[in-house]
């Protein structure tokens, strides 16, 4: 199986930027680690950040082929984009959305996202571990597609 993982704008600076929010780990620590347990898995993992919009919505038409499952944590554009949300309607690729903070917890703009109500989950407020669990989920829900 092969999975996408797309981060999107001000997570490469992750680990400098609000640690009592984000935490002090970088993207970069955290993608290595998750690259090993995609390996464990038997599964191929493929990263992209940006902070540019159109990218990440290139890379996901792109997926149409060959992605089985996605995992993103839009950051802001989460709460902005009708054009991700239609990326991901036109290649209806399984997706789960990943936040690090409790969105829910924080101002009143980041309760709504454009994503949530088209992803098969949503996990927010457990900070890097949710990218694991997420891809532990996705392992599952491959799975049991496949039988
Ligand atoms: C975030 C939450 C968003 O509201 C914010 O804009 C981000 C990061 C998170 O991972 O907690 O950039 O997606």
């Amino acid at each position: 199986f092969k999975v996408l993982v797309l981060n999107g704008p001000n997570l490469n600076m992750l680990g400098k930027r609000e640690p009592a929010i984000y935490g002090t780990e970088s993207l970069n620590d955290i993608v290595e680690l998750l690259t090993k347990k995609a390996q464990q898995f038997e599964m191929q993992l493929e990263h992209l950040q940006s902070n540019a919009e159109y990218q990440l919505i290139d890379r996901i038409h792109q997926g149409h082929e060959n992605v089985d499952f996605i995992i993103i944590n839009p950051a802001a554009f989460t709460h902005t984009s009708i054009a991700l949300r239609d990326a991901l309607l036109a290649v209806s690729i399984p997706f789960i959305e990943v936040h690090f903070s409790n969105v829910h917890a924080r101002e009143e703009f980041r309760k709504h996202s454009f994503l949530s109500d088209i992803a098969e989950g949503v996990i927010c407020g457990l900070g890097s571990q949710g990218y694991f669990f997420a891809l532990e989920a996705a392992k599952q829900y491959l799975l049991s597609k496949q039988a």
